[in-house]
C-alpha cells in the first residue's frame, strides 16, 4: 500500500501534467531547482540502500562494451560518476531538468569531453537514437499522467540505437505499473527484471534490449 505522502506526491505530479508539456516542464525546472535548493536532497551520495541499489543496478547490466551511455534524471551526477569508473571508455550524458543539480554534477564528475551534463526534458528533449545504454531510475513517476508516461517511453526507446540496452529501476510494486509503458514501445523488448524486496524500499531493476528492425 503507497503511504498518504506518497499518494500525494503522485496526486501532485500528475496535476501538473495536465499542463502543456512546454508548461510541464517550466514547472519541473522551477520545482527541481527548488528541491536542490540543499545539496542531494535524496542523500543519494551517502545513503547505504542507495549505494547498494546502484551496486545492483550495475551487477544486472548484461556485460557489453558500452560506447555511448544515456542517463535521464542523472540529478547530481552520483549515479554518473559510478557510471563513468565501471566504463572509462564510454561516452556519457547525463540529462535533468534541473540546472542547478547539473551544477554539482558538473563539480562531481568534471565534465572533460567524454563525460557531458546536459540540462533538458525527457519529454521535449530531441537527441540522436545513439545510444547503446540508456539509464532511467526514480525518475518516471515525476512525470504523471498516461500519455506523459507514453511520450517518455517513446523518448527513452527512442535515445536507443541498434543492439541497446535501456534499464528502468523504481519502486516496487510501482515499478509494475511504469515499465508497463516501456514493455508496450513497439521497438523494445523486456530482457530480465529482477525485485529487490529484501529492503527497507522494494524497487525493481527492468532491463531491455532492442528488437530486431
Ligand atoms: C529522485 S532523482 C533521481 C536521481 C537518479 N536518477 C538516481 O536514481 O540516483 C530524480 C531526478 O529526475 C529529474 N527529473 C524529473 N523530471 C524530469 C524530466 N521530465 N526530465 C529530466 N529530468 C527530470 C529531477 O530533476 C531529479 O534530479
Amino acid at each position: 500500500m503507497p503511504s498518504l505522502p506518497e499518494i500525494m506526491h503522485r496526486a501532485f505530479f500528475r496535476a501538473l501534467s495536465l499542463l502543456s508539456p512546454a508548461g510541464q516542464e517550466v514547472v519541473l525546472r522551477r520545482y527541481f531547482d527548488w528541491r536542490h535548493r540543499v545539496p542531494d536532497p535524496w542523500r543519494l551520495a551517502t545513503d547505504g540502500y542507495e549505494q547498494e541499489k546502484y551496486r545492483s543496478t550495475l551487477r544486472q547490466l548484461p556485460a557489453r562494451p558500452y560506447r555511448r551511455i544515456i542517463e535521464v534524471g542523472c540529478s547530481e551526477g552520483v549515479f554518473t560518476r559510478a557510471l563513468a569508473a565501471a566504463y572509462p571508455e564510454a561516452e556519457i550524458i547525463g540529462v535533468d531538468v534541473s540546472e542547478r543539480a547539473l551544477a554539482r554534477a558538473r563539480r562531481r564528475v568534471p565534465e572533460d569531453g567524454r563525460v557531458r551534463f546536459i540540462r533538458a526534458d525527457i519529454l521535449t528533449h530531441r537527441a540522436e537514437p545513439r545510444f547503446d545504454l540508456v539509464f532511467c531510475s526514480e525518475t518516471l513517476y515525476y512525470l504523471g499522467r498516461h500519455e506523459r508516461l507514453c511520450r517518455a517511453s517513446a523518448q527513452l526507446g527512442g535515445l536507443l540505437g541498434p543492439g541497446g540496452v535501456l534499464v528502468a529501476v523504481h519502486p516496487w510494486p510501482e515499478a509494475a505499473r511504469l515499465h508497463r509503458y516501456l514493455d508496450a514501445h513497439a521497438s523494445l523488448s523486456r530482457l530480465t527484471e529482477q525485485v529487490h524486496t529484501a529492503c527497507a524500499r522494494p524497487f525493481a531493476v527492468t532491463v531491455y534490449g532492442t528488437r530486431p528492425g
